[in-house]
This record gives C-alpha cells, structure tokens and sequence, in this order.
C-alpha cells in the first residue's frame, strides 16, 4: 500500500510538471503502459491472497483512474496554451498600412493613364462611356459626316472585316468617335462622358502600332461653346500633369466631326534634348478637338437647333510616354515583364484626386 501512496505521489508530481504534450505522453507510457510503474504493479496481484488483492486492486483502479484523468486535464491545458501560443504567433493587425510595394504584379501604364485620365474627368462631372471594338459603317464613319469616298476614309488606313452577303463590311474601329454616336443615340441631353478604349489602323513604325488606345470625350447641352472646351481642357491638362499652370494655344485643324476644329498644343521646352513639360518656347501637340458638327448632331436623332457641344479625342500613349518618360512607343505591346516591372504601377496604388 505504501507503494501505490509512494507511487500516486510521484507520477501526479511528474504530471504537473509535464512542460509539453510529448513529455505527458512519455509520463502516460512510463506510468500506465505496458511496462509502465501502474501496470507493474497490477503483475503482483496474481501473487497475493484473495483479500489482500481485492483491498490492492481496488486501490490500484482508484490510482490508475486519477492518474488518468490528472493527464486528461494536464493534456487539455497545455493544448490551451499551445493553440494560445500559435494565435498570438499569428496574429495579423489589421489596422497596419499594406505594403503594396511587396505584391509581384504590376499595373500596365496604359491601364493606369486611363485611371487617371477617369479620375480627373469623373471630377468634373463626366460618366464613363464605352463601344465596341468592332464597329459598323455607320457609327465609325458615316454618323461622324465621314460618307463614302470621303478623303478621311483612306487618311485613317482601315481593318476591314471580311464583306457580308449584304456587302457591309464591319471594321475595326479607328477612333474611339464612333462612341460619341453611341452615346448620342441613347442618351438625351446633357451629356458629359468620357470613353477610353482600344483603337485600330493599318499603320505600324517608331511611331503608330496597329493596336493604340484613344480617350473620346463628348459634352452636349443647350448653351456649349468654345470657351467651355478650353476650360475644361486647361483644367484636364493642368492636373493630369500636376502644374499650376500649363501654357496652351489652339491651332485651327480639320476633323469631319467638329466645326470649328482645332488641336491643342501645350507649352514645353526642349533644351538639352531633354523634354519638359509647362515652360518654354517650344510646343507640343496633345490633341484634337473642336465643336460637334451640326451634321452629327442630326445623324444621332438631336436638334442641332437646340443642341450643341465640343468633343476631344486624346492619345493614351501618347500621355503616357509623356508624364512617364517612356521613350519609345513599341514597348507597350512587347509584354516584357522586365519592362513592366520598370515602368508598371503597384496596384494598390490606385489614382484619385486626393492621392494624385
Ligand atoms: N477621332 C480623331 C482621330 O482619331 C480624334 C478626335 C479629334 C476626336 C477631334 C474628337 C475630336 O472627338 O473632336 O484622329
């Protein structure tokens, strides 16, 4: 009896102490396993007499189930403590700023013009627009009072898709103008929207890629005029390159779409051989843009006698390179990653007009 007393005192002791799940498991085999103190001692009940084995045995159960349960709840404990332990190892604040700098993408400096572009457009009260890329005829051309045989046809060097049995043929559109007519057509006026997308000619050197993306901008209301198109357009420029103040001049143009027509140049220097936009004595050409033509008007459904307004067409890339020192154009198209890491945006930095 004394051994079982010597024994509970012991084990029990071992438990307590037991600083992990696997120094418990070594104390549960060393003390009720098959060659374990607790199981040694059941051998010597074979030897003793009947009373004395009932007296030995039951006190050998009541020992074997304490112990038993002391490990149970020993075990619960440290179980506790380790998933504690592993929680607070893994414990993420959320409040944290995100390092975005870590992540392995990269945004496309197309992609992110146009963001920006959206950003300070959808500021000033435009909604975004969008057509197909496969147009017909009509909205590519003949609704932009560019009719057949018209010399403008030939000067914007056409996809054609093959002919159908009506003898139409689809294009690829070659400006994003034809969702000007789109828009026309569906909306009734006012109207400001802003429509980027991709663009098509069969034109392909240093300078053009057969694929390039415009952004389309159309305002039509009852009393739009010129002043209005400069105004927004000083304001577009002004922040898409972060300057107080950007010289501009407007040089009569030609566009079949828009009467008056002009295209807009921006102030820059070139001395050195080095770019700068803002100051200077030199000029650089951004866009085209003018009045919508009376005939566009009427060939989207509207009165030209109660409507009018200016539309803008601006080269994506073309900004691009510009704010982001990107000197040749081809590149966009390489899908280099090495050149995407250069040039490309973390995503997480999303533009807008309070981050710039
Ligand atoms: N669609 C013209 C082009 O691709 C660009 C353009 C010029 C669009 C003047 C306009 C505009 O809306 O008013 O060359």
């Amino acid at each position: 009896m004394e051994n079982i007393e010597a024994l509970r005192e012991e084990v029990l002791a071992e438990v307590e102490k037991a600083g992990d799940l696997a120094a418990l498991e070594d104390i549960r085999i060393s003390a009720l396993g098959k060659k374990g103190r607790i199981t040694g001692l059941m051998k010597n009940l074979g030897k003793m007499d009947p009373d004395q084995r009932r007296e030995f045995g039951q006190a050998l159960n009541a020992l074997k189930d304490q112990v038993a349960s002391a490990i149970d709840m020993r075990k619960g404990d440290l179980e506790n403590a380790a998933l504690e332990a592993r929680l607070s190892g893994e414990r993420i604040d959320v409040t944290l700023p995100s390092r975005p700098s870590e992540t392995e993408g990269r945004i496309h400096p197309i992609s992110q013009t146009i963001d920006e572009i959206i950003s300070i457009f959808g500021e000033m009260g435009f909604t975004l627009a969008e057509g197909p890329d496969i147009e017909d005829d009509f909205h590519n051309f003949t609704a932009l009072n560019i009719p057949a045989e018209h010399p403008a046809r030939e000067m914007q060097d056409t996809f054609y898709l093959p002919e159908a049995e009506d003898g139409s043929r689809l294009v690829l559109r070659t400006h994003t103008s034809p969702v000007q007519v789109r828009t026309m057509q569906s909306q009734t006026p006012p109207i400001r929207i802003v429509a980027p997308g991709r663009t098509y000619r069969s034109d392909s050197d240093m300078t053009h890629t057969p694929m390039f993306h415009q952004l389309e901008g159309l305002v039509i209301d009852e009393k739009t005029h010129m002043g209005h198109l400069k105004g927004c357009l000083l304001e577009f420029v002004k922040t898409y390159f972060e300057l107080d103040d950007v010289p501009v001049r407007y040089r009569p143009s030609f566009f079949p779409f828009t009467e008056p027509s002009a295209e807009m140049d921006i102030g820059c220097s070139r001395k050195g051989g080095e770019l700068k936009i803002g100051a200077g004595d030199d000029w650089l050409e951004i866009l085209g843009c003018g009045m919508v033509h009376p005939r566009v008007l009427a060939a989207c459904g509207l009165d030209p006698e109660k409507y009018q307004g200016f539309a803008f067409g601006i080269g994506i890339e073309r900004l691009a390179m510009l704010k982001y020192g990107i000197p040749d154009l081809r590149t966009f198209f390489d899908t280099d990653l090495r050149w995407l890491k250069h040039y490309g945006f973390v995503p997480l930095d999303v533009p807008n007009m309070v981050r710039g």
